[in-house]
């Protein structure tokens, strides 16, 4: 076992890790932060989908002792004070929800496109998402959901 810190959602968690531990089994495991979901556990789904310094990364194929530098969000950090992001509530209000298993990656991903691109196509929303699957939601809603939340203006 390796004892290494991770900022995680602006607060540092200390533990203590295999060195072949991943980010994600972390993440849901040791730090108890389980909106992160595991789906494949191989790269293809999306599902774990975090942000590292602002990029989307599957946690999945990260292992926790090479992300102790950086800062991590998860869909745990969006809320604010108890008040939904604005891509929460616009996942919320177009119904882009069903089992929601993919949402908390989905929605992270959005969130790194609309801080790079407060205002994307149709076609820049589809390439930002296109590495998470939904089973249940045929995507349209959730593409509408991203746009309506860009058109808010409020991505951060
Ligand atoms: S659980 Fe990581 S990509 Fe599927
Ligand atoms: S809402 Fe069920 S997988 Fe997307």
């Amino acid at each position: 076992m390796i004892s290494i810190e991770l900022k995680v959602n602006g607060e540092i968690h200390a533990v203590s890790v295999k060195p072949n531990e991943t980010l994600l089994d972390v993440l849901r495991d040791k730090i108890g932060l389980t909106g992160t979901k595991k789906g494949c556990d191989t790269g293809q789904c999306g599902a774990c989908t975090v942000l590292l310094d602002g990029k989307p990364v599957t946690s999945c194929l990260m292992l926790a002792i090479d992300v102790k530098k950086s800062e991590i969000l998860t869909i745990e950090g969006l809320a604010d004070n108890g008040s939904l992001h604005s891509l929460q509530e616009a996942f919320v209000n177009e119904g882009a929800v069903q089992c929601g298993y993919c949402t908390p990656g989905m929605i992270l991903s959005a969130k790194a496109l609309l801080d790079q691109n407060p205002h994307p196509s149709e076609g820049e929303i589809k390439e930002a998402i296109s590495g998470n699957l939904c089973r249940c939601t045929g995507y349209v809603k959730i593409i509408q959901a991203v746009s309506s939340a860009a058109a808010k203006g409020s991505a951060k």
